[in-house]
């Protein structure tokens, strides 16, 4: 059985490098997990006006969100924190108040960045956001990718044997994760 993976992007740059490290995670993608993208760049600036009636490319959105098992985020850090693009996103998807789509949606966090810590700030701040959203995240592996010239390649390879490895063993691990939460949602519906 496979969970299907909505997969957010958190930069919008055309060269962006943690696009392509999403392209790699396509391509290592456990048998378990099937990704799809949920594009967040149509959406609109979030202002509360819109609860009362949310514009088609935001429903579409969270129908997207809602249609998935579990999600992925890659995404740069900015700032020390995370794109405003991605935390955009994020807004329209857990309003109005009372239909957040994140609730009980498992999660996981990865990002790249030319910097020694490789987005790991940046990541502890989305990690807050979605406890604050109810979205169970995996915990460990953490993944924290210094990119460095040529360390993927734009067809999606990695070209540094220990990094392919690592990405794998993150991934599985997510596999892992993800059934697990699903799992229990399983046993709750026959008890
Ligand atoms: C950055 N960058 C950056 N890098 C980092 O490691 N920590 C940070 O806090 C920031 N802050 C930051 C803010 C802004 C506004 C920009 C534009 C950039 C550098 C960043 O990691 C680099 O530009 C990456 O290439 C961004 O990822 P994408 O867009 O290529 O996926």
């Amino acid at each position: 059985m496979a969970y299907s993976v909505g997969v957010f992007i958190g930069s919008l740059a055309s060269d962006s490098i943690n696009r392509t490290l999403a392209n790699v995670l396509f391509r290592l993608a456990p048998k378990n997990l099937e990704l799809e993208e949920i594009p967040i760049k149509d959406l609109p600036l979030y202002n509360r006006d819109f609860d009362a009636n949310y514009p088609p490319v935001a429903r579409q959105f969270k129908d997207h969100i809602a249609r998935v098992d579990a999600l992925l985020f890659v995404t740069p850090e900015y700032n020390r924190s995370i794109p405003g693009v991605l935390k955009n996103a994020i807004d329209w998807g857990s309003r109005p108040y009372g239909k957040n789509a994140f609730a009980l949606k498992p999660s996981a966090v990865i990002g790249t960045s030319p910097g020694a810590i490789g987005t790991a700030v940046g990541q502890q701040h989305l990690r807050s956001i979605l406890s604050f959203v109810n979205s169970p995240e995996m915990a460990q592996p953490e993944a924290y990718i210094q990119t460095r010239p040529g360390l993927f390649t734009d067809d999606g390879e990695v070209t540094d044997k220990d990094t392919e490895a690592f990405l794998r063993e993150w991934f599985d691990a997510f596999g892992i994760f993800v059934a697990k939460v699903h799992g229990i949602e399983g046993v709750k519906k026959q008890a």
